[in-house]
């Protein structure tokens, strides 16, 4: 009798980024060592050419594209590239991870409830591409980072996982990013891990 291969299904993601994608590298990390078995990165994307994020993934023989904003006559047009070349990879979930473009609603109605976003910030306070500069400027004591599902606002949408960061006194927007970045990475795969075993045991 042939030996039943029970493979188990993997919850496939991809991730857009736009930078160096360090938050991104834990993810690949987790998975490369088990710690994420149940998750697969279709594919990393990148809104622009010559991102870290997109040369590291390929690096660790993850498929990449690049849906240049550049490229595009408008924004529409731009749009409706990404949310094409997204579902071409049929993903479970999209994954912001440092993705700094905002997506418009034809991306949002095709990843609806799927399309997942990290923030260096407690949300709904400092939104936008500069959550930590923000934080600092404002003179909070408290900051924090938040993993949620992105909605077509920026940075909005039901929240998923937050946790608080302290404001050092002698802190930089850089020194506490790095601290912010250490939990959101912990966040993201705690985030990831919840949303694969659901899928895994709905199947
Ligand atoms: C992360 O801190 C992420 O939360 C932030 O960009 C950083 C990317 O770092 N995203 C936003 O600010 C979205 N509004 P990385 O490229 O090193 O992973």
């Amino acid at each position: 009798m042939p030996v039943v291969n029970r493979r188990m299904v993997a919850m496939r993601i991809v991730v857009l980024v736009s930078g160096t994608g360090s938050n991104l590298q834990a993810v690949i990390d987790a998975v490369q060592a088990g710690e994420l078995r149940n998750v697969d990165i279709a594919a990393v994307g990148a809104d622009k050419k010559g991102t870290y994020g997109v040369q590291r993934s390929a690096e660790a023989g993850i498929e990449t594209f690049v849906v240049n904003f550049k490229d595009y006559a408008d924004r529409a047009e731009w749009n409706h590239a990404l949310t094409q070349k997204c579902l071409s990879y049929a993903p479970d979930y999209v994954i912001s991870s440092g993705f700094m473009r905002i997506v418009g609603e034809e991306f949002i109605n095709a990843f609806d409830g799927t399309y997942i976003n990290t923030h260096p910030a407690l949300l709904p306070s400092f939104p936008g591409a500069h959550g930590v500069r923000d934080a600092l400027a404002y003179g909070v004591k408290v900051t924090g980072c938040t993993v949620h599902i992105a909605d077509a606002g920026v940075d909005t949408g039901p929240i998923l996982r937050q946790e608080a960061v302290e404001i050092l006194p002698d802190d930089t927007e850089e020194s506490l990013h790095e601290r912010i970045k250490v939990v959101e990475r912990r966040l993201l795969i705690a985030t990831l891990r919840d949303l694969a075993n659901k899928a895994e045991a709905a199947h």
